[in-house]
């Protein structure tokens, strides 16, 4: 069973004045999934606040997967990407690029999320962009490849091979 935390990054949901639905559709998607939801804070955009909500899940072995949603964009107040930047310990790029490839081919502007993945101890953290529909693109883009990554940083799986096609 995968726990997945979720963090929303948004100064107007922190304080009430936004309902979170991209939350919800993270919710929706790893449940459908059979992962286990412990934990979802909405927070600030105030990148110390994230990077220490992410580095005391991910030093507590609290949870698989951190999924973030918002505050990758380009606005002032955006700094999701760096938060996470400053406590991971490995860099993932294939897992943005990969989310990129595939948003590009439904809007160009998936080239304006500048959404990171990494990893710190046991925990694997991704960036998703800040809309429902962004979230849900993006995570579905990946979903099906993350069980097996988080398998091999557990410890519990450490076979790649794929079963191979027949020949014809
Ligand atoms: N990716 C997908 N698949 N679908 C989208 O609609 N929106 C883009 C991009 N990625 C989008 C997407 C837009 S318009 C922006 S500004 C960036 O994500 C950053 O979003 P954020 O600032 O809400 O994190």
């Amino acid at each position: 069973m995968i726990k997945v935390g979720i963090i929303t990054a948004s100064d107007k949901g922190s304080k009430g004045e936004r309902e979170d639905r991209s939350g919800a559709v993270i919710k929706e998607m790893v449940t459908k999934q059979g992962w286990e939801v412990v934990d979802y804070v909405i927070l600030p955009d105030e990148r110390s606040e994230l990077a220490s909500q992410m580095k005391q899940w991910c030093d507590t072995e609290y949870v698989d997967l951190i999924l973030t949603t918002g505050g990758t964009g380009f606005s002032p107040r955006d700094y999701t990407p760096e938060a996470t930047l400053d406590i991971i310990e490995r860099n993932v790029p294939g897992i943005p690029e990969a989310m990129r490839y595939y948003s590009l081919q439904i809007t160009p502007r998936a080239m304006l999320s500048r959404s990171v993945a990494g990893i710190r101890k046991k925990t694997l953290i991704i960036n998703l962009p800040g809309s429902p529909k962004a979230v849900r693109e993006n995570l579905e883009s990946i979903i099906d490849s993350l069980a097996h990554g988080i398998g091999i940083l557990k410890g519990s799986s450490s076979e790649c091979a794929m079963p191979e096609k027949k020949e014809s």
